[in-house]
């Protein structure tokens, strides 16, 4: 990306307070993460953490502890670590080669675009959100095969053990997963009509055992059978039957015939970092490809981080972003994207050329429509590192919080309701708020569109950066903002995981901002350049890992939202 820069005299005008000092102020002591030699894992859960380090002690590469730790979490973190799901993975081999795969839900065969709405053409209140219907054909479990028939080196087994031996001797609970159960309860008991381990007669209460023997059941037939153990045989006969129970049409044949993809990397060049990440069906890298092709032209570095100025271009740079993803990315398999033109030079200056230092340009200029966008960290993400530099970024899902809160009735787990992110119905907005078209629109087999973004960053050809987040639509943008915190605001990964977020979508055309990332006197200038404000009690959950200058490793895991945790050796 070339780097135009604005009218000095422009940016001075009217940022003068928000800019830099010439003379730096003496910085504070800066906050690291976890720092390490040799291998790295973060990941939102101490015991999924845990596992991925052991594999990497055993001899395992950075793609071994992926798959350990991606079964690990559909234990020990089930509102979004999953079988039932699906999700993304961008990785770096040590020889430099990146790749990405896609084991993203799928439609069953039998959806079709109206499969949602009355017989008046309005959605159906809960229809993608909750039951049978809203599940998608799941491809965690082939996904992590595929990855372990690439890139695996220890044996299958050896991966999956750990995630069985949890299930079966339990797992004691945090503070924040035993409220997190019990604030679903009345759900899990509404959809499901038999006895789950996730619904305890009494509360849950931190320190108290949860037992999922059943699940257990299910990652031994996976263990034994690989793609067989789950995609047919009892498991998928249970998928099937426990679906049906609450009108779902997910069906053996979806089952058998899933298969993840190998995907060309959507890749970026930002202020000579070289970015990698996920391509549709995820919109993540080709928004953050924009984002921060925006960025490089109005030159962030001269601002002050979470200044009215930053927030302000911040913001009119992701209207634009978002716009374009509510209008042209879908599933590739199935749609034309101009992916080509949405991240080239040309496209994103002068997408970006008619943004005002003086005011805001209303969302409504750039494109109808008015909804509603809601706080949620229901994914999760990891990032690895191993000493060879192998590095993995995954993002998985059940898009919802223990998506859509149907157990599967034998084999045990939480089914996904990732239907709710294809568009139901043009311009009415899915649970984040976001708004699509016909890019995105349902059609028997294909791929809803996904925020997630798991990226990884090349500094001079080596790894620097892996990175990723949950957080639905604000995924994207917390990426985003980390990735900038580190190279433009000069922050260690811990600092820029660690601080404020702010959110942008085009739709609703409100700034959504974490409380306490700025002051008064900035949210009046904001409030004066045009902006409607919106504060949220948390703004992503970013797990990431920095390469420092001396080698070392850097892990940062969001402790400060989560119980998220970084280990290494
Ligand atoms: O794929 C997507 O973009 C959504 N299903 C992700 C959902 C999510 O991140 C929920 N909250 N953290």
């Amino acid at each position: 990306m070339r780097k135009i820069i604005l009218p000095a005299v422009l940016l001075f005008l009217f940022f003068s307070c928000d800019q830099k000092p010439e003379v730096e102020r003496e910085l504070p002591q800066k906050e690291q993460g976890v720092v390490e030699d040799s291998v790295m894992v973060v990941s939102a859960h101490p015991l999924a953490t845990k596992v991925g380090v052991e594999v990497m002690k055993a001899g395992g590469n950075a793609f071994d502890a992926a798959i350990a730790v991606n079964f690990a979490l559909a234990v020990v973190y089930p509102r979004a670590g999953n079988l039932g799901g699906g999700g993304f993975a961008v990785l770096r081999t040590k020889e430099g080669e990146n790749n990405t795969l896609d084991f993203r839900e799928k439609a069953a065969i039998g959806a079709d675009r109206d499969m949602y709405l009355d017989e008046n053409g309005s959605v159906i209140d809960g229809l993608s959100l909750y039951g049978g219907l809203a599940s998608g054909v799941p491809g965690s479990v082939e996904g992590m095969i595929e990855l372990y028939d690439q890139y695996g080196t220890l044996r299958f087994e050896e991966l999956i053990q750990p995630a069985i031996d949890l299930a079966e001797r339990g797992i004691v609970l945090t503070e924040k997963e035993a409220s997190s159960l019990n604030k679903y309860k009345k759900e899990f008991v509404e959809n499901n009509s038999y006895e789950i381990p996730f619904v305890s007669e009494s509360l849950w209460e931190a320190r108290d055992t949860l037992f999922q023997k059943k699940i257990a059941k299910t990652l031994q037939e996976v263990r034994d059978k690989k793609r067989a153990g789950f995609y047919s045989g009892w498991v998928a006969e249970d998928i099937v039957n426990t679906l049906g129970l609450s009108g779902g049409i997910v069906s053996l044949e979806d089952l058998s015939n899933y298969r993840s993809e190998w995907r060309a990397p959507i890749t970026g060049n930002f202020k000579g970092y070289n970015i990698i990440s996920m391509p549709p069906p995820s919109s993540g890298g080709i928004a953050l490809a924009q984002l921060l092709q925006g960025t490089e032209k109005f030159d962030f570095s001269k601002l002050v981080h979470n200044s009215a100025a930053h927030i302000h271009l911040m913001t009119e740079i992701e209207r634009r972003v978002y716009a374009d993803r509510a209008t042209f990315l879908g599933d590739p398999d199935y749609e034309d994207i101009p992916q080509d033109d949405l991240i080239s030079f040309n496209y994103n200056d002068s997408r970006f050329s008619d943004i005002s230092l003086e005011s805001k340009t209303p969302s409504s200029q750039i494109k109808e429509g008015e909804v509603l966008a809601i706080e949620s960290h229901e994914t999760t993400h990891f990032s690895i590192v191993d000493s060879k530099r192998n590095a993995i970024a995954v993002t998985t899902t059940l898009n919802g919080n223990y998506g859509s809160k149907v157990v599967t009735k034998e084999s045990g787990f939480f089914m996904n309701n990732e239907m709710d992110d294809f568009s139901l119905k043009p311009g009415v907005p899915n649970a984040y708020g976001l708004v699509g078209g016909e890019a995105n629109s349902i059609k028997s087999g294909k791929r809803m569109l996904s925020s997630m973004t798991p990226t990884i960053v090349e500094k001079d050809s080596e790894l620097f950066m892996v990175v990723g987040t949950p957080g639905g639509s604000t995924i994207i943008t917390s990426v985003y903002q980390a990735i900038v915190n580190v190279i433009d605001f000069q922050m260690t990964m811990q600092q820029a995981v660690n601080a404020k977020k702010v959110h942008h979508q085009w739709l609703p055309d409100k700034i959504y901002i974490e409380k306490g990332a700025i002051s008064e006197k900035t949210a009046e200038r904001l409030i004066t350049l045009g902006h409607e404000l919106h504060y949220w009690d948390q703004i992503g959950r970013l797990d990431c890992i920095l390469v420092l200058p001396d080698g070392k490793l850097e892990g940062a895991a969001d402790y400060t939202r989560s119980d998220g945790k970084a280990l290494g050796f």
